[in-house]
């Protein structure tokens, strides 16, 4: 269940005894029942969500300049994954279409990239992986984040993780 929904089902419930009161106004008002457990949920930040991508491109870089192009599918396939969840949680960002901007910036370089990695092709990876970072800065440019720009990275950002292939 998204956030959607059970944002939804909450409301839902908490509309049933108003309902009620509407239908039948000379019925005294049932005592309020006990409050129901809402579970609390935690939306993070757009930054958390950028952090987050900002990790695995980082590791998709390494993956790849190792030829561990499984890994590198993974990396590229999760950053994909959050980007779906900005889509879910952040559509709206100070007033600017996220959603529609993710989708018009950045689709095409993905697929682009994911082709690249397909055919484990080094060179064409690196191409897309810079047009990929193009697109990331070209809309912290339109969402007035221009000061964020995203670069090919020069050290892994973690040292515990082994990049290299599985040796069989
Ligand atoms: C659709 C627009 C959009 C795209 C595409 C996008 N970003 Fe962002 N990004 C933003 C916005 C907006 C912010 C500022 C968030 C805030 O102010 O909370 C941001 C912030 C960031 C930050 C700063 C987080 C921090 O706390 O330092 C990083 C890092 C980042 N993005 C990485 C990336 C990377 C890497 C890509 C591409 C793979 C990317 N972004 C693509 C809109 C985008």
């Amino acid at each position: 269940m998204n956030f959607r929904t059970i944002a939804a089902a909450i409301v839902a419930a908490m509309l049933v005894p108003l309902v009620g009161l509407a239908q039948t106004p000379s019925v005294p008002a049932p005592a309020a029942a006990p409050a129901a457990a809402v579970p609390k949920v935690y939306i993070p930040g757009l930054e958390q969500f950028m952090n987050v991508i900002l990790t695995e491109h980082n590791k998709l870089w390494f993956a790849a300049q190792a030829g561990n192009w499984p890994l590198a599918d993974y990396e590229l396939g999760e950053i994909k994954e959050v980007m779906g969840d900005v889509q879910d949680h952040v559509p709206v960002f100070k007033n600017l279409p996220l959603a529609q901007m993710l989708d018009a910036v950045i689709t095409k370089e993905i697929v682009d990239l994911e082709k690249a990695i397909a055919a484990k092709d080094f060179k064409k990876f690196a191409a897309g992986y810079d047009a990929l970072n193009k697109a990331c800065n070209a809309c912290h440019v339109g969402t007035e984040n221009g000061f964020i720009v995203i670069k090919r990275p020069t050290t892994p950002a973690f040292t515990n993780q082994d990049y290299a292939p599985r040796k069989k």
